[in-house]
């Protein structure tokens, strides 16, 4: 899907460190067969059977901060990601070595992340309103014509 889009496995890699900030609705928290079986308990016992119910993404290791855009997601991978998405990074040689790059290099990881994400933001820009199928936004965050 990211090669569909003209971004190459690279980016994927780099993009995939935004997950070490934010918040994730417990329904998608048990996609990663890899996790710390400690880690998979606390979180069902903190889902409590609530799908919408968000958890924090990040949060577990040593420094692990929920609210902070750092590399401990790629310091966390596999036992204590979210995702089969994030987990599946170290199976593979050439994003293994990414994975391990970043852990120990969060200024590179930082340089790539900004490319990676000018990449991404220059996907499917559209330069004028399509009648009826889309519209360019006022302000970024909400369709024209509201509040
Ligand atoms: C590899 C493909 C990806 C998959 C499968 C994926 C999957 C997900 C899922 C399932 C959630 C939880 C959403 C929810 O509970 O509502 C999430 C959250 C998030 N994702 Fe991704 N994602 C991917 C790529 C990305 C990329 C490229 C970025 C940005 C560069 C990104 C940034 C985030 C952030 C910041 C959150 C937390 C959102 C919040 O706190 O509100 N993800 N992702």
């Amino acid at each position: 899907m990211f090669a569909a889009k003209e971004l190459d496995v690279f980016d994927l890699v780099a993009l995939s460190g935004a997950h070490g900030v934010g918040r994730v609705r417990c329904r998608f928290t048990n996609g990663n067969s890899a996790m710390d079986p400690t880690y998979a308990n606390d979180l069902r016992t903190e889902c409590s059977g609530n799908p919408d119910k968000l958890v924090n993404q990040t949060d577990r290791s040593p420094g692990g901060d929920p609210d902070m855009m750092d590399n401990q997601y790629f310091k966390n991978i596999a036992k204590f990601v979210l995702f089969k998405s994030d987990a599946t990074l170290i199976s593979n040689a050439t994003t293994r070595k990414q994975v391990n790059d970043n852990a120990a290099n969060p200024d590179k990881w930082y340089k790539d992340f900004e490319a990676a994400m000018v990449k991404m933001g220059n996907i499917g820009v559209m330069t004028s309103p399509v009648a009826g199928l889309a519209e360019i936004r006022d302000v970024c965050w909400r369709v024209n014509g509201i509040y």
